[in-house]
């Protein structure tokens, strides 16, 4: 007597479910997947030395500071995850560039650039900066804080990002 073979509609329930619970697996690794891998996406990662890639030297404007969004990593056991360390300000010059940290040397609050005024600007205790970073009025006790940068054979300007102690007239790493 011939055993019972599963009819043609069951065959398709059985692949349709098999189908769904791989996708189901598949998507429920979407997330760790991107956790570890997605590091390698992000436009800023540290080199060795601590630079970070800012863009290539040539995009950016002589004489016209513009503000770049720094992203870093931080780890956890093998477990990498970007997170955001702050901007700094590309000052184009010559064949190089000053950057400066876009922290206010008086007590830390994030500058703009006032391109009307030409000058840098705090809005928390109205600190003036000159594009060079020279301090012009307000409270703040010393000039913008450059970074160091350098620009690699490939054109790439990169930059170490530092923080510096508030408040003092000498730049003082924090
Ligand atoms: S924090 Fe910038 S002037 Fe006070």
């Amino acid at each position: 007597m011939a055993a019972d073979l599963p009819s043609r509609r069951e065959l398709f329930a059985r692949a349709a479910g098999w189908a769904l619970g791989a996708a189901s697996l598949l998507l429920g690794l979407v997330a760790p997947l991107r956790s570890v891998f997605g590091v390698a996406r992000r436009r800023t990662v540290r080199d060795p030395e601590g630079y970070l890639p800012l863009g290539r030297l040539s995009d950016f404007l002589p004489g016209v500071p513009e503000e770049v969004a720094l992203a870093g990593e931080s780890r956890d056991g093998w477990l990498r995850e970007g997170r955001e360390l702050g901007s700094v300000f590309v000052v184009r010059e010559g064949g190089g560039a000053t950057v400066f940290s876009s922290i206010c040397p008086h007590l830390g609050c994030a500058v703009d650039w006032d391109e009307s005024a030409h000058r840098f600007a705090c809005p928390c205790h109205a600190s003036l900066f000159a594009p060079d970073g020279r301090l012009l009025s307000g409270p703040a006790p010393r000039p913008l804080d450059s970074l160091p940068a350098r620009v690699g054979p490939d054109g790439e300007l990169s930059c170490r990002y530092l923080r510096f102690v508030s408040g003092l007239p000498e730049k003082r790493p924090a």
